[in-house]
């Protein structure tokens, strides 16, 4: 049992089923992050577990007590919106211990409270503003504020980050971070962004189409994604997914690619891989980093491997430069080092780290293992 548990939920809008069975147990402690495309479903269920939806079919425990039929107010959980829901003619501390208020705390302890987490945010200097007096950064600090003072076995974020500019959105990640870090809280966090999943969570769940495609570590679900949904959702520039060919060579199981003059090259694939597959096809998904320049390849890389290939595309990064390449008629794109001298339309000589390869079922979709 978890410090809060989702047993086979379900949600069903008349004819749409907005979620099917989903199965998720929650740590004390835990960040886990509910990420996915429009529509798969997250504020469904995070709305569930505020109590703001009704429950088609499941349960849901907090701290082993069945919240079904539980009002919001009495499940000590909070909410933070993408909208913030500040009340316009509150000042900023009026909004954040009118909850308090409504749940008749002394005056005493709700200064107290006030006073502790206008200090965490550092927002005492605006207390006694009014939000439409603040700029969009310093009203998200207030609802999240609000819920902090409650002091909630379980805080519920929706997209808090999603009306900020870009600059202010990676600030606000790091401080909800540093937060989490120090209060060791418990947080339901959803979000579109992959980027804000990884750095933030301690779990993940993938959602789709009202489905957890994968529930797992940011380094699983980044490293071993289920699924070529998965593979593809994680990751910027994406994975690439190359079709290939299983051949055995050199008593090895090999991934038959073709380079971008259509001759076929192999990478091989660690042993014992798929010696099942042989013949068959697969997709061979390799992240940008996993193919370089050989200066910039990973040094602890076992199966490392050369591939000479017309370089398409040059797109300088800063830190990095993207080149694009042909592999099996798709684009493949490399990360290599800024200063590697890769040229449009010359052949370039790029390190295949094969450590990292992943193959999916072209049919199934799902990744194969050993
Ligand atoms: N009140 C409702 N009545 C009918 N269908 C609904 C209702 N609320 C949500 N849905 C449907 O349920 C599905 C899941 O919606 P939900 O709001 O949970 O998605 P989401 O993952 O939060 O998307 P977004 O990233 O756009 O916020 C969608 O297909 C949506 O159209
Ligand atoms: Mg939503």
């Amino acid at each position: 049992m978890g410090f809060l548990d989702i047993r086979k939920v379900a949600k069903a809008y008349g004819q749409v089923q907005a979620l099917h069975q989903v199965d998720v147990s929650v740590e004390e402690g835990e960040f886990l992050v509910l990420v996915g495309p429009s529509g798969c479903g997250k504020s469904t269920l995070l709305n569930m577990i505020a109590g703001l939806e009704s429950i088609t079919s499941g349960e849901i425990a907090i701290k082993g007590r069945v919240v079904n039929g539980l009002h919001p107010s009495k499940r000590n959980i909070a909410m933070v919106f993408q909208s913030y829901a500040l009340y316009p003619n509150m000042t900023v501390a009026q909004n954040i211990t009118f909850g308090l208020e409504m749940h008749k705390i002394p005056k005493p302890e709700r200064e107290a409270a006030l006073k502790e987490v206008g200090k965490l945010l550092q927002i005492e200097h605006l207390l006694d503003r009014r939000p439409g007096q603040l700029s969009g950064g310093q009203r998200q600090r207030v609802a999240m504020g609000r819920a902090l003072v409650r002091k909630p076995d379980v805080f519920l974020f929706d997209e808090p980050l999603s009306n900020l500019d870009a600059k202010l959105r990676v600030d606000m990640r790091a401080e909800i971070k540093k937060l989490h870090q120090k209060l060791g809280a418990t947080i339901v966090y959803v979000t579109h962004d992959q980027i804000e999943a990884m750095t933030l969570s301690t779990r993940i769940a993938v959602m789709n189409k009202g489905y957890v495609q994968q529930l797992g570590t940011p380094r699983q679900i980044y490293d071993e994604p289920a699924n070529l949904f998965v593979a593809g959702f994680m990751g910027s520039p994406a994975m690439n997914l190359i079709p290939a060919r299983v051949v055995m060579a050199e008593g090895a199981p090999q991934a038959e690619v073709t380079d971008a003059a259509g001759i076929p090259q192999l990478l091989r694939l660690p042993q014992g891989f798929m010696a099942a597959w042989e013949g068959r096809e697969i997709l061979l998904g390799l992240r940008p980093e996993a193919v370089t320049d050989p200066e910039g390849a990973d040094r602890k890389a076992q199966h490392l491997q050369s591939l000479r290939n017309r370089v398409g595309l040059t797109e300088p990064a800063g830190a990095d430069t993207f080149v694009t390449m042909s592999l099996s008629g798709r684009d493949c794109v490399a990360r290599l080092r800024a200063d590697a001298e890769a040229k449009p339309g010359e052949e370039f000589l790029f390190a295949v780290n094969m450590d990292k390869a992943v193959a999916f079922d072209p049919q199934s979709e799902a990744r194969i293992t050993n």
